[in-house]
């Protein structure tokens, strides 16, 4: 574990100090002060444990973890919710969800954004949920949003040039639409496409660059967790590694005008995941495929870290039930060694995560769900 180059720098915390949630999922009205150092939310399931942590992810990147649709998340029978968070990062700022009648707007110290990108980046947080093996198990796109979401954190131009290219490849799709079969002027086509290889190709590079970094970490914290000897391997895959996209556009016009849409360009990349040389997804058992999402979540933790000199905040949810005892031991032994800051942790039962945490001097907070509000 390369623990000196952690120790070596000081780093101040992202810390969230307060949080106010109304009809957020299943909270009507929820307050929440967090300590600096350890905060654990217990309760039986269902009381909404991970919907805090889902709120607090939600405050640092415009929207949830989990769902996507804003409208499903307000509490069932409401008209909106809104989720206030207070943060210290070396200045105190206030953050200010709020979503009515399908309109999102965002707040930084009472001033809306004017774009919700402008939002991003500013707070990081890392989530270790169970849920993470989608990662694995399911198609492409989770471990594109995984590689866009930890580069676009720190990396102004390349959130840019990614939007930029939804917006340009949407605007190609509904062209080769429009002149299904038909004769068009290929001018106006060519100029999309200059302006479309030319944010791909950038976040091409930059995701390239990516995981060159990214990767000698990740295979640190794999052995960490592990201890073995196994070679995990994170393949970037991309047909922009053989030709420029300009030409790939070129070469596939006949096709993309066949099948109505782009077939090719950054929006097809990948990310494989190897272990010993096997496709993780076909041949990992369970628990080397929770490694593998961990360490994942440990290098990305590392990776903003070494980006912006602050400690993330962390978002342990369930750890102690859902990842084997090994495992969660290991990351117990990071939470010892303060390689963390902030860290709030979930657990259905307050005594078990007590009995994990009790070797641990950092300041410690607890709240438990199923006891009626203090305040
Ligand atoms: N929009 C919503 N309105 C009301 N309740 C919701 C909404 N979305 C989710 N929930 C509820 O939140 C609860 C789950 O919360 P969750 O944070 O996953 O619990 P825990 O992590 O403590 O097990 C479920 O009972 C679910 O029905
Ligand atoms: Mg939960």
């Amino acid at each position: 574990m390369r623990q000196t180059a952690v120790a070596e720098i000081y780093f101040c915390n992202m810390q969230l100090l307060r949080l106010q949630l109304f009809n957020y999922k299943n909270h009507a009205e929820r307050f929440v002060e967090f300590g600096s150092g350890l905060n654990c939310i217990t309760g039986p399931n269902g009381t909404g444990k991970t919907n805090i942590l889902d709120a607090v992810y939600y405050l640092c990147n415009a929207k949830s973890f989990f769902n996507g649709i804003d409208q499903q998340l307000i509490i069932h029978g409401k008209e909106f919710f809104s989720i206030h968070g207070w943060f210290n990062n070396d200045v105190e700022t206030d953050i200010l969800v709020n979503f009515t009648k399908g309109k999102k707007t965002v707040k930084k110290n009472g001033k809306a954004y004017p774009r919700l990108l402008d939002h991003i980046g500013l707070f990081q947080s890392v989530f270790i949920t169970p849920y993470d093996i989608s990662l694995v198990l399911e198609g492409s796109e989770e471990r594109r949003r995984f590689l866009d979401f930890s580069i676009c954190q720190t990396n102004r131009t390349y959130l840019e040039q990614l939007s930029l290219y939804k917006k340009l490849l949407d605007q190609r799709n509904a062209f080769l639409k429009k002149f299904e079969g038909r004769s068009f002027d290929p001018v106006l086509l060519e100029a999309l496409d200059h302006q479309l290889a030319k944010a791909g190709q950038l976040v091409f590079d930059e995701r390239r660059r990516f995981m060159e970094g990214f990767i000698p970490g990740f295979q640190e914290f794999y052995a960490f967790l592990t201890g073995e000897s196994e070679i995990p391997e994170l393949l970037y895959t991309s047909e922009l590694h053989g030709l420029p996209l300009s030409e790939i556009l070129q070469q596939n016009i006949d096709r993309d005008r066949v099948i109505q849409r782009t077939g090719s360009g950054i929006h097809k990349d990948d990310m494989e995941l190897m272990l010993n040389g096997f496709p993780l997804k076909k041949y990992g058992s369970q628990g080397q495929i929770k490694s593998f999402v961990i360490a994942l979540k440990l290098a990305q933790f590392r990776y903003f870290q070494e980006k912006t000199g602050k400690k993330p905040i962390l978002l342990l949810d369930d750890i102690f039930e859902k990842i084997d005892s090994s495992r969660a031991g290991k990351l117990m032994e990071l939470v010892a060694k303060d390689f963390f800051g902030q860290i709030i942790i979930t657990d259905t039962h307050a005594e078990r995560v007590k009995e994990h945490l009790k070797e641990i001097e950092a300041e410690k907070k607890f709240l438990d769900l199923s006891r009626p509000a203090q305040n």
